[in-house]
């Protein structure tokens, strides 16, 4: 079986139609999606639509939570705090209704799916440091990882080390963060995602161009934060 993994699409819904329409001709058999699908863009209602449609299985990410007042919003940045502001704005109660319940974690097999730090779902913890991948790898016992969060695709391996390869295997990969569709940060604007093979147990990141421009103007039109569409054609 072939699974998509996507994540952090915050609202941006070129790159979310770029991801789902890609490799051209490959056809993933699931589509998982790890949270933070508003947040910072200009289209929080099309990419909910189309995750709901398209996913069959989403997680909360903190900006869910915070868009769906299940967090506060002191623990964002300025424009983070106004993006959320202005995405309450403009969901209508169905789709806040669809936000507020969504799940903090799920599994699937072996994967445990959650946005940010396995070892404490909720914590919202940045998965960036060894320690912090030991005690997510030691809590999550006979299961391999799949997060988001940081916008940087990479993976950990059983003993605590972090990859950057773009594709491999799980035979020594207990935790793979499938970087960030819409709001990269690792210096590639392309929109990433990943592909998983449950038969041959490989996994292998994606990138994908989309129109940044087309972004860029739903943001400025919106009167969004012009940082929040500027660092799309930086990556970061
Ligand atoms: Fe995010």
């Amino acid at each position: 079986m072939l699974i998509r993994l996507i994540s952090d699409i915050h609202s941006n819904f070129q790159a979310l139609e770029a991801v789902l329409t890609d490799p051209p001709g490959k056809e993933a058999d699931r589509t998982f999606c790890l949270g933070d699908i508003v947040g910072y863009g200009a289209d929080p209602s099309l990419c909910i639509e189309r995750v709901r449609r398209e996913c069959d299985l989403v997680v909360a990410g903190n900006h869910d939570a915070g868009a769906a007042k299940r967090v506060s919003l002191d623990r964002f940045n300025w424009e983070g705090v106004t993006a959320i502001r202005w995405t309450r704005s403009v969901l209508s109660k169905d789709e806040m209704d669809w936000i507020s319940l969504l799940p903090y974690h799920s599994e699937h097999k072996n994967f445990f799916l959650c946005h940010s730090y396995p070892a404490d779902p909720e914590s919202w913890t940045y998965l960036l440091r060894r320690n912090h991948a030991l005690e997510s790898i030691s809590v999550r016992q006979g299961f391999i990882s799949l997060i988001g969060h940081t916008h940087l695709p990479g993976c950990w391996t059983e003993d605590g080390n972090y990859i950057e390869s773009s594709k491999g295997d799980f035979s020594n990969v207990r935790i793979v963060n499938v970087g960030s569709v819409g709001q990269p940060r690792d210096r590639d604007p392309r929109a990433a995602y990943v592909l998983i093979d449950t038969e041959a147990r490989t996994w292998e990141h994606f990138r994908v161009e989309y129109s940044i421009d087309d972004t860029a103007a739903r943001i400025k039109d919106a009167g969004l934060p012009s940082v929040l569409w500027e660092r799309l054609y930086r990556g970061h």
